[in-house]
């Protein structure tokens, strides 16, 4: 049956990789939506000559844009949508791991996270609140908003991150409001999910402008924390993760309607295997 998705913040990184292997897949019509179409080289280049991807402009900060994105797609579809992958984020290493001492006054603070939660927090409901005709006329019902462990409170609390502060508040906001829609949703069938990726390095696909940045420091210490916990080193790649989070989502049914899914890592299910490693070490067994 054919199948259709958009993909919500395509240009680079995860939303990219989402767009290449769906429209990999027979029988399937992919929707890249961009803030901005012309800068968007990564997609433009991995998508040339593809005629089932349609590259679709609509920024999540911008209610109007995405209502133009909404139209356009159900021009092209016959006013229909299965699938919505809302993957936008803003997340560049600078303002995402930055904690609250790390501005430099509160009004400084204040702004900057305003601006993050337009993106991170309201985007996601401009997404679905302007896209929502099309899926209910579509047969799959299904809503995917990619999360972040960074977003949980387990999260925060198991690897002590006290920086991160607004990018975790702004995902925190973004899951409650996806849980939102799926109690909203349920009663018409939809599923209605986060997905949260896990640790990905999107660096071959960094705008020019971040690429000669210097690390900030945050970053070592965190990455010194998950160590410690025994969590695995370093990040997986695009491919692999979006090809896990995709079979979540082939799975998905009502019964998961408004869960938080990490079909990558959860540190939480991990957690137990850490203990028991760490018992092993200490009988001297490992
Ligand atoms: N990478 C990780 O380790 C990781 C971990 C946990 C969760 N996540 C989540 O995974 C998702 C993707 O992350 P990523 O690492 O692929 O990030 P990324 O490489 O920084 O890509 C972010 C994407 O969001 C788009 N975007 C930003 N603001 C937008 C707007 N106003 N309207 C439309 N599109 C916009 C960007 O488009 P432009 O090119 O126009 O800027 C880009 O396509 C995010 O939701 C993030 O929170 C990532």
């Amino acid at each position: 049956m054919p199948t259709s998705y958009a993909i919500v913040g395509a240009s680079r990184g995860i939303g990219l990789e989402f767009v290449r292997q769906l429209s990999a897949r027979p029988n399937t019509t992919v929707y890249a939506v961009v803030r901005n179409p012309t800068s968007s080289t990564f997609l433009n280049e991995a998508v040339k000559g593809l005629k089932n991807v349609h590259i679709i402009t609509g920024d999540v900060e911008v209610p109007e844009s995405m209502r133009g994105a909404a139209e356009a797609v159900g021009k092209l579809s016959g006013g229909k949508l299965d699938c919505i992958i809302h993957n936008a984020a803003k997340m560049d290493l600078a303002s995402m791991m930055k904690g609250f001492d790390s501005y430099g006054s509160l009004e400084e603070m204040d702004e900057a996270m305003i601006d993050m939660f337009r993106i991170n927090s309201l985007g996601p409901i401009h997404t679905i609140a302007t896209f929502l005709p099309l899926l209910r006329a579509g047969s799959a019902k299904k809503i995917v908003v990619i999360g972040s462990e960074g977003g949980t409170t387990d999260f925060i609390k198991f690897l002590r991150v006290d920086d991160m502060a607004s990018y975790g508040m702004t995902k925190a906001a973004q899951h409650i409001a996806t849980t939102k829609y799926a109690m909203k949703l349920a009663p018409e069938g939809f599923t209605v999910v986060s997905v949260s990726p896990g640790l990905v390095d999107t660096t071959s696909t960094m705008p020019e402008s971040e690429k000669n940045l210097p690390e900030p420091p945050e970053v070592a210490r965190l990455m010194a924390n998950a160590k410690a916990k025994g969590l695995p080193a370093g990040a997986q790649l695009p491919q692999s993760a979006v090809s896990k989070m995709l079979r979540a989502v082939d799975r998905l049914s009502p019964s998961q309607n408004g869960e938080f899914l990490s079909p990558t890592m959860n540190p939480l299910k991990v957690l137990p295997q850490i203990m028991m490693n760490r018992a092993a070490m200490l009988v001297g067994r490992k």
